[in-house]
């Protein structure tokens, strides 16, 4: 992993109250895979002094792709950077999703800003696989279906797409996607992958969850992002050993 001073090229409001940036980044760019994601200090000075994780949305060339929603201070800081302001990103980080193995078809199980780590695996993705995406929003204004492919959408308050949550979405098509071998890569709310980790151990599909979680150091060293393992009763953490699981791994 490094840490890089990247220099800020763009940022774009792309939904509302969120944004798309980039950034020339280029140590972190070459090696990164997807899945992974930095931990970026927003500020110059030591406030706020925690760094904040993102996943790596894509990666152009040396430039580093980051989609975020505005919560509280540190994405709203970040919402206000400029062309050639420079970010401290540490990164990457994390294991970043399995891609190898025998399946024919990825199926994208995204809800809200859990699109975030999909671009990149999509072009990361072997020509010969097949890709459906399953997106979910909390309302229309909020949709960003940036770089994926084949899209159903579900929005809570029925504004576009089914009405409802996109696992019951991704419920009412499991039926035809069985016809192939398919893996699911699912990102998004913990409620939202509480509900797929069900459906995915009670049919025994192949399925790899991305959690978020509360982090600070982002790679081991202070314990703050642990996670219940359901294979021994110990507890996994979320930056070193994840963020990415097995949907039968880990208690959410
Ligand atoms: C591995 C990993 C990858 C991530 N990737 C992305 C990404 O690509 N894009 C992105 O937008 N976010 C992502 N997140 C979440 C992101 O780190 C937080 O949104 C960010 O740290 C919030 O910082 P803040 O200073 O703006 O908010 P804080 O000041 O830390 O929090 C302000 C308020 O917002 C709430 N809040 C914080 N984060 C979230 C959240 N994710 N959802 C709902 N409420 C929240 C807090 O509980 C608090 O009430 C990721 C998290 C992890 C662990
Ligand atoms: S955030 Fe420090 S150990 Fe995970």
């Amino acid at each position: 992993m490094f840490i890089e001073k990247a220099v800020v090229r763009s940022v774009e409001e792309i939904a509302e109250g969120i944004f798309l940036l980039s950034a020339h980044s280029p140590s972190i760019a070459s090696i990164a895979k997807a899945g992974q994601f930095c931990n970026i200090k927003v500020s110059e000075t030591d406030f706020p002094l925690l760094r904040r994780p993102f996943s790596i949305f894509n990666i152009k060339g040396d430039f580093l792709f980051f989609v975020f929603d505005t919560h509280g201070l540190g994405t709203k800081i970040l919402s206000a950077k400029r062309k050639n302001d420079t970010l401290d990103i540490l990164g990457p980080l994390g294991n970043g999703f399995d891609l190898t193995g025998d399946y024919q078809t990825a199926v994208i199980v995204a809800g809200g800003l859990g699109v975030a780590p999909f671009s990149f695996l999509i072009r990361s993705l072997q020509d010969d696989k097949e890709m459906v995406s399953y997106l979910g929003a909390r309302t229309k204004k909020k949709i960003v279906n940036l770089g994926l492919k084949n899209v159903s959408m579900a929005t809570d308050d029925g504004s576009y797409g089914f009405k409802g949550n996109v696992v019951d979405l991704l419920k009412k098509e499991t039926l035809e996607l069985s016809k192939k071998k398919f893996r699911i890569f699912a990102c998004g709310p913990n409620p939202m992958l509480k509900e797929l980790q069900s459906l995915c151990i009670k049919n025994n599909y192949d399925c790899q969850i991305s959690i978020e979680c509360a982090m600070a150091c982002g790679f081991g060293i202070c314990q703050g992002c642990p996670i219940e393992s359901y294979e021994d009763k110990n507890y996994l953490l979320v930056c070193k050993d994840g963020p990415v699981f097995n949907a039968n791994a880990v208690k959410l």
